[in-house]
This record gives C-alpha cells, structure tokens and sequence, in this order.
C-alpha cells in the first residue's frame, strides 16, 4: 500500500506539472507539491491494510446482502447497485481480505455524484485518490455527495472539501398521511417522454433541481395540468423495491399554495408505497416552504445530511489552485 500511495502521489506530481507547465514557473509548482504532499502522507497513515478495486456492477451486487442491512442508511448505494450501475463505477475496499466499503461514482448525471458505504471508518480519501490515479483528467472536476456528519468531517480533514449545504432527510409515514381533494379544473397526469419539453422548461426555472431528461426513466413523475399547461411536478431519483427517494417537486410561482405539490407528489407516493418498503427525501433545512410541504404530508425529520462539493485531492481543494486551467486532453 505505501508503494501503492508514492505512486498515487508521484503521478499527481506528473499530472500537476503537465497541467501546470505554461502557467506557472517550476519553482512554484515544486514548492505547492512539496507543500500538498506531507498532508497526503499523514491522511494516509493508519490505512496502509487497505486495498481498492475497481469492480464490475456485477461484483457490486454480490455485496448488495451486506449493504441492505442498512437499507436507510445505504439507499443510494443500494440504487446505484440496482438502477444506475450502467453508468456507475465501483470501487470496493478491503482491509486484510474483509469487504468493509464500496465506493459507486455516478457518471450519468450533469455533474459527478458519489455514494459511500462503509462498515468501518476507514480513511475515505483513499478511494478517491484511487479513482483520481485511474482516471486523472475527471480529478480536476468537483465531485458532490450527500453524507452523514462523521464522512463529511473525514473530507473535510482530508483537505478535500471546499462546500457543503446542511439537508434534513425526511421519511414517509403512511399512518401520517392526511390526504387532501385535487384543486378544481387540474388533471394529474403521468407523465412520460411526451411531456419533456415542458417539464425541462419548469426545471429551469429553479437552479438546483437534479433533472435531467433521463430522470423519468429511474422513477415514476406527476403533473398537474390546466388546460394544456403544465403547472406543477414532482417525481422519484430513483426507485427500487428497498428504497425510493421523492425528488424534483416543483410548482409554476403563480400556481402555488393551491394545493398542487402536494397533489402530485401524493400521486408519485401512491405509486411507490405498495412497491418500496422505504420512502423518503432530502430538503434543503432553509427551505420552509417544501419542509412544510413534507411535514404536513406524512413525512418525519429523520436526520440531518450534507450536501458535499469536494476534489478528489487536496491539490485540487486549494483555493489558491488556478481554476481557468482547462482539463488537459487525453
Ligand atoms: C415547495 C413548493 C414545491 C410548494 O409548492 P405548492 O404547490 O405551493 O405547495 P402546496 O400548495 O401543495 O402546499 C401544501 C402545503 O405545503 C406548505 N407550504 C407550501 N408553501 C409554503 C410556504 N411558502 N410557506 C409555508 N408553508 C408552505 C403548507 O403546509 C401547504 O399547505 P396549506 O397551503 O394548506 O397551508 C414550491 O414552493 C416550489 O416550487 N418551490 C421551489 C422548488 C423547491 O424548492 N422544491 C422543493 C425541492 S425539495
């Protein structure tokens, strides 16, 4: 494994000199690499017994038994595994010959999405400095996911974080559920390829929505319709019969507190309830509005998550590292 980390870090020494090279003088590059090097060293201290693989999603599942004795905890693993692995990577890790982690980067979303599980809290920037060795040229990019305290503090103090959004997740009680009349004169329709146009038209409206024309493949979406017009969504990022995860609920500004999220979101709800033995969601803890909305739906405040924006390796975290460089060509 020490072997294994010096050429981890020789590489990134290589890769940061040629993306480097024109833009700065060598005396600068030297002193930033001997400067990010000793932090490395000490991340990686106390993980030597550890080894990552990158596996097939094949591989990924025969470890499925395992992780879905969390299924909460696990849920988008547990989707990664069974809904995205066509455009995941698995990483899993070891320690002596014992499985105690698996590592799946999303690479079918606008951005890059990660999802850990992990049995132990084993160092996680190893598996990214993994990942940043296989496939340098994505290391320059942000990297998001949506962890628990402990594994945002372990990016954090692996220098590699540089944002993060505190979110509560939510879980759907049916026993809750207070259910209410559709607003006059609107059609709750399920929604397919038809309507991308104008869903993508509504999504664009609000930044932050993790859309993308693909969505209405991994989970059943709803709208409300007046008339022609498509007034209000809500849909699943994914669905798998463990666990689903309610997302993408929006309502045109003129349209609200009419009833209509939380007339298509009940329609998405009924829809999964009798298939996923778990529902739940995420929502940012300063949006009153939609905290509301779930509240009064039947859903409960089960925890309390973070959204994290971090690197693959603390050379890339550096708020002095140039951001204008381009990725260089393969
Ligand atoms: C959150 C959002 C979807 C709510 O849409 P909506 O159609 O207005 O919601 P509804 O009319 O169905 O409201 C149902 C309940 O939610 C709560 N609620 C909705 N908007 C609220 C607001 N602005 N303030 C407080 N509570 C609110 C209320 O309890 C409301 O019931 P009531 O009107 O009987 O009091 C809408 O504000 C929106 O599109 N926001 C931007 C996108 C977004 O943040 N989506 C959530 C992503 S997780």
């Amino acid at each position: 494994m020490v072997n294994e980390l010096s050429r981890i870090e020789q590489f990134q020494f290589n890769h940061y000199l040629r993306i480097n090279a024109i833009m700065l003088p060598p005396i600068e590059i030297i002193s930033r690499i001997i400067e990010a090097t000793p932090k490395l060293n000490r991340k990686h201290n106390g993980a030597m017994n550890y080894t990552i693989k990158l596996i097939t999603s094949r591989a990924a599942r025969n470890h499925l038994p395992q992780i879905l004795g969390d299924i909460y905890k696990n849920a988008t693993v547990i989707a990664d595994i069974l809904q995205f692995n066509k455009t995941c990577d698995f990483y899993s890790v070891y320690k002596g010959k014992k499985f105690v982690g698996l590592v799946a980067f999303e690479k079918g979303l606008p951005f890059n999405s990660v999802s850990f599980y992990q049995t132990e809290g084993f160092c996680i920037s190893l598996p990214l400095a993994k990942r940043f060795y296989d496939f340098p040229n994505t290391g320059i990019e942000p990297y998001y996911s949506t962890v628990d305290a402990k594994t945002k503090d372990s990016l954090e103090s692996a220098g590699l974080l540089v944002d993060y959004t505190p979110e509560y997740q939510m879980r759907y009680d049916p026993k809750r559920t207070k259910l209410k009349g559709i607003p006059k004169g609107i059609e709750i329709i399920r929604l397919n390829e038809q309507h991308l146009p104008e869903i993508s038209k509504l999504f664009s409206m609000v930044p932050g929505m993790v859309w993308t024309p693909k969505s209405l493949m991994y989970g059943p979406y709803y709208g409300a319709f007046d008339g022609n017009m498509l007034v209000s969504v809500a849909g699943a990022h994914f669905n798998t019969k463990y666990v689903a995860e309610v997302g993408n609920v929006i309502t045109l500004r003129m349209y609200r507190r009419r009833g209509l999220a939380r007339a298509v979101t009940q329609a998405v709800i009924n829809e999964l309830n009798p298939y996923s033995k778990i529902i739940y969601l995420s929502v940012y803890v300063d949006n009153t509005p939609a905290v509301n909305l779930y509240l009064d739906m039947g859903f409960e405040v089960s925890g309390l998550s973070y959204i994290c924006k971090y690197y693959l390796t603390p050379i890339f975290s550096r708020k002095d590292f140039p951001r204008t460089l381009k990725t260089p060509a393969k």
